[in-house]
């Protein structure tokens, strides 16, 4: 592996032989943070490339690279450079929302022996299935205690961050996934008034406005695979509510109830509104029509707040809670691992330590749009969206995303993006239901 890196690490005439992903990690590294909320994304592809001896750098693999992510990342860099100011960091990010290629991409080199010092990772299945029963990751118990993150994590984050009671990876924010962003000049200019929560008709009579008028009510990216199947998941959480929702990832008979079918209903005709490009768009340039004004509302999980800051957008943007679904908090949670056999795990330790602080954390939070994973960070400064968010998750239920790993096993979660391609190209209710429940009971059975 260090063999490896350091020929890897050498320069230009070895990047023409390297696999996409550590194509992108050399474009991507970077040093220097971007200042504010809204600045130029340092961490983006075009930043300068700065790499440290090979015996001296840091690689960090996710799929960070649009605005707010990107800009994101860049405040965890530099708070792990504030304490190893010589250790040059290769930011292996690989693009693709919701980590579609970057997952791929990691598997491969995980396979093959090529771990980076550590990589991006939902908490919960996701963690479980890919990386911790492969035998990937390196328990993190000692870190835990030496950083005193049993007391500052919450139990049910720590819970999700551990396998049979080890944690494995270090949360890093919390995102909402039941989130409905929309314009607020088009609402007021077309005589919408949404309120403090949005009730699925309340919504679709929105929508029949917009539609009437010629805008998009929807703006939907899916070219990243995971952008439909949140939108459905969001709406069976709104239908549902969130212990029928939540019993769907538990039990696959829960697939066969009414609500279930009304769900599905829901969400066809949500498909009904949508953006005529949505197929060529990611998640962020749909959440940019939003911010343009040339579609209503998009339903995403808040790092869509932070791609808004990021293009300075931010003002034209109302939230609500997904139709039907307060008093729901659909939770996105992203930590860091610690593969087993890093090449230099002095390095990956203070990449964690760093990451997992509540300076990284505090610094993180704006410019991705989540809350931080830890509790003892004071949210008296943060932005209204992210103390909306902060204040929501103190009272609502929290519940887990499928789209974004954690509620199910990845074959459930592919089982279920590939049904929801199928059902935009042919909306077949009971095939998508009876899809869906069939790949619950082989998971259930395997
Ligand atoms: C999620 C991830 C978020 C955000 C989003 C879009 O899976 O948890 O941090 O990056 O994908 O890429």
């Amino acid at each position: 592996m260090a063999t490896n890196r350091r020929t890897l690490l050498k320069g230009a005439a070895a990047l023409a032989a390297l696999p996409i992903g550590l194509k992108a990690a050399q474009a991507g590294a970077q040093s220097t943070p971007a200042a504010t909320p809204g600045g130029t994304p340092v961490g983006s592809p075009s930043a300068p490339l700065v790499v440290g001896t090979p015996e001296a750098s840091l690689e960090v693999f996710s799929w960070w690279t649009s605005g707010g992510e990107a800009a994101g990342l860049d405040q965890l860099f530099a708070a792990f450079s504030a304490g190893s100011p010589s250790v040059g960091i290769v930011n292996a990010a690989v693009a693709g929302g919701g980590g579609s290629n970057a997952k791929t991409a990691l598997q491969t080199r995980l396979v093959g022996g090529q771990a980076p010092d550590s990589w991006q990772s939902h908490l919960g299945k996701e963690l479980q299935s890919l990386y911790v029963s492969p035998g990937y990751c390196a328990p993190l118990t000692d870190l835990y205690a030496e950083q005193g993150w049993n007391d500052v994590f919450p139990q049910g984050v720590i819970d999700q961050s551990s396998v049979d009671g080890v944690p494995y990876v270090v949360p890093v924010g919390n995102h909402r996934g039941n989130v409905m962003f929309y314009n607020k000049a088009l609402m007021e200019s077309n005589g919408i008034t949404i309120g403090d929560t949005l009730s699925i008709d309340e919504f679709f009579t929105a929508a029949d406005t917009l539609q009437a008028a010629g805008i998009p009510a929807v703006a939907l990216g899916d070219r990243d695979s995971f952008a439909a199947p949140q939108l459905f998941e969001n709406t069976l959480l709104g239908v549902l509510g969130p212990e029928a929702y939540t019993a769907l990832w538990n039990d696959p008979s829960q697939w066969s109830s009414d609500g279930v079918t009304q769900a599905i209903e829901a969400f066809a005709r949500m498909l009904t509104y949508l953006n005529p490009d949505h197929a060529a768009l990611t998640w962020d340039g749909a959440a940019d029509l939003v911010a343009a004004g040339t579609a209503g509302f998009t339903s995403m999980g808040d790092w869509a707040y932070g791609q808004f800051v990021s293009k300075g957008t931010e003002s034209s943007i109302g939230w609500v809670t997904h139709p039907g679904s307060a008093g729901s908090f659909v939770t996105v949670i992203d930590g860091f691992t610690l593969p087993v056999g890093a090449p230099d795990t002095a390095n990956a330790s203070n990449w964690l330590r760093a990451a997992g602080s509540a300076t990284a954390q505090t610094a993180f939070a704006p410019y991705k749009g989540c809350i931080p994973a830890r509790t003892d960070i004071d949210s008296s400064t943060f932005n209204d969206y992210l103390k909306w968010s902060a204040n929501d998750l103190t009272t609502a239920t929290a519940v887990p995303s499928n789209a974004h790993g954690s509620a199910a096993s990845p074959q459930v979660q592919q089982a279920i993006f590939d049904a929801t391609i199928a059902f935009i190209v042919a909306p077949d209710t009971e095939t998508y239901r009876v899809t869906i429940q069939q790949a619950a009971e082989d998971d259930a059975a395997s």
